[in-house]
């Protein structure tokens, strides 16, 4: 069970020294930690980091990726089920908290789970007790260390009502929040030199030492570590990579080495070879309103998709300050986008009575969030 690769946190910049110090501390107790960041930023190199520092080191490190399996797979993948349960259930199968007896589940993208499985596992955090798929009782119970991740804001979800407030604050123990690439800079010609001696060693990071999948490397199969022409990186080329947005975070570094050392011709890799899009510094830097329009998005879909009305479904998140009046406003430019400048077609888009309609100008207009029609009329 136990990862041979020893999992190493490269990082020099304050941001990271003070990660690394609160991993030390955080390993030091059991309590469940709740691990939010960007795509691609660490996160779980993080929790292992946690795990290689406890006292379950010696342990597994089972990680869950939640997201993307149907719900009755990953229940049955983190519960196990018992012979006879479902088509093709030939036998019994520990399921993975079973696994992480006395070390650590690693439980990524948790805001991908649905309400049921949400459900299931908030049983599971309260009693520490396994029910497989198809068994009559509940299991024996286990000592599991919980550690969850997720890119989206849970609290959003919460306020969408597609997370479980009470699981969030069971997950949500110790918060660590692992700062995009981009803000700390500092820790990119580190990484760089990381990754360079990585795949000019012949491990490509799943320890199969194979890992350029026909991408253009020359020619010469195998786990010859000299197998590339490219060695290192000119130092223009790393100040350039330093200067680039990574919105894909440390993930999209590492590709971008992949491809660079697989493809390069001469032992040096300059500036030249980077290819446009990396030689713009801050060209990729991610839009600050994402978070604000996913608000908007899911609004707008609860109320044409789900014909909730308004008045039901936004309003009264808005007087709560559930959310923002950029999110109320940019909701309203989808709705006036889709109507063509016309409010009585967002009227009736939203849900809302015909002779709403003063009602729902003047509320607009009360709270800063009329936008001008003309804009639309196109
Ligand atoms: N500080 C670091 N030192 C060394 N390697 C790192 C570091 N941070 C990330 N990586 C590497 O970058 C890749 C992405 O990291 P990881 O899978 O932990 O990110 P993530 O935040 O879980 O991403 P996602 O949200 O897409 O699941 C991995 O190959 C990982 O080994
Ligand atoms: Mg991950």
């Amino acid at each position: 069970m136990r990862d041979t690769n020893p999992i190493q946190l490269i990082g020099t910049s304050g941001l990271m020294v003070e990660m690394k110090a609160e991993i030390q501390r955080v390993a030091r107790s059991d309590a469940k930690v709740l691990i939010t960041g960007e795509s691609g930023v660490g996160k779980e190199v993080v929790a292992r980091a946690i795990n290689d520092a406890s006292t379950r080191a010696q342990a597994a490190f089972v990680p869950v990726n939640c997201a993307g399996i149907p719900e009755t797979l990953l229940e049955s993948e983190l519960f196990g089920h018992v012979k006879g349960s479902f088509t093709g259930a030939y036998r019994d199968k520990p399921g993975k908290l079973e696994m992480a007896d006395n070390g650590t589940i690693f439980l990524d993208e948790i805001g991908e789970m649905t309400m049921r499985m949400q459900g299931l596992l908030l049983r599971f955090l309260e009693t520490g007790e396994i029910q497989k798929v198809g068994a009559e009782r509940m299991g024996r119970a286990t000592n599991v260390r919980v550690i969850a991740a997720t890119n989206k804001n849970l609290r959003d979800l919460i306020v969408l009502g597609q997370f479980r407030e009470d699981l969030f604050y069971r997950l949500n123990v110790i918060h660590l929040i692992v700062p995009p690439l981009r803000e700390r800079r500092e820790d990119i010609p580190p990484l760089i030199e990381h990754f360079v001696r990585r795949y000019t060693s012949g491990q490509d990071g799943n320890g199969n030492g194979n890992g350029n999948g026909g991408n253009g490397g020359p020619g010469n199969p195998g786990n010859n570590p000299s197998r590339y022409i490219a060695r290192q990186l000119a130092p223009e080329a790393v100040m350039a990579l330093t200067a680039y947005g990574w919105p894909g975070n440390v993930r999209e570094l590492e590709n971008v080495i992949e491809r660079l050392i697989v493809t390069g011709r001469r032992e040096v890799i300059e500036v030249g070879d980077l290819g446009p899009e990396l030689r713009a510094p801050g060209a990729s830097l991610r839009p600050r309103k994402e978070r604000r329009k996913t608000i908007a998005d899911e609004l707008y879909k609860k109320l044409l998709d789900e014909r909730q009305c308004f008045w039901a479904t936004v309003y009264p998140l808005y007087m709560n300050r559930e959310i923002t009046r950029g999110n109320v406003r940019d909701l309203v430019h989808k709705g006036l986008e889709e109507a063509r400048g016309n409010y009585k077609i967002v009227l009736k888009l939203f849900n809302m009575d015909s002779r709403d309609y003063k009602r729902f100008l003047n509320f607009l207009r009360k709270h800063d969030c009329q936008l001008p029609f003309k804009e639309y009329r196109q």
